[in-house]
């Protein structure tokens, strides 16, 4: 994940501002090129938030001025899907599921636990970057039921108490 909004140079003449890399304006000049481009909205800010693994203003400026879309009406799409994120996430990704599966199952306690022992809240990263937390609404794994996923690492059937290790697995140390 890079964090970079520093000047780079676009891949063709427009007037970008640069904040994007040169695969992800390029992407957008193809996708201006289709018919209903406006339609490729929510594929281009997939791709800036698996770039950064955010969106900050400036991309979404950015994406404004490449798609020809008023920055409000971007910015309202992106705040309308909760799978976008608008702050910085951790280096180690937790998601809870907190679907019905897993919540009859008790997933609600092991985000409360994740929280505690983070010191943090939902969608909120540790002040050293290492952690960020999240809730999903199901991996498609139910039958694993609790449900928590690291980076891409899936842990099933987990209990409050297995809480403590995980962390352990990603360096937390407290
Ligand atoms: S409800 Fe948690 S994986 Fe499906």
């Amino acid at each position: 994940m890079e964090k970079d909004e520093k000047n780079m140079t676009c891949c063709c003449s427009c007037s970008s501002p640069n904040a994007l890399p040169q695969e992800i304006v390029a992407y957008i000049h193809e996708c201006m090129q289709k018919p209903h481009s406006e339609s490729y909205l929510i594929p281009v800010l997939h791709k800036i938030q698996n770039h950064f693994g955010y969106l900050s203003p400036v991309y979404l400026e950015e994406v404004a001025q490449l798609m020809h879309i008023p920055a409000s009406k971007i910015t309202g799409v992106a705040t309308f899907y909760h799978l976008f994120s608008f702050t910085p996430r951790g280096k180690n990704r937790i998601s809870v599921c907190l679907g019905t599966a897993c919540y009859v199952k008790g997933s609600g306690k092991l985000m409360e636990r994740f929280k505690e022992k983070l010191g943090i809240k939902e969608n909120e990263t540790t002040p050293d970057g290492m952690f960020s937390i999240e809730c999903s609404r199901c991996f498609g794994a139910c039958a694993l039921a609790p449900v928590v996923v690291v980076n891409d690492k899936v842990y099933g059937d987990v209990k409050p108490e297995q809480v403590e290790k995980i962390l352990a697995d990603y360096g937390f140390k407290k």
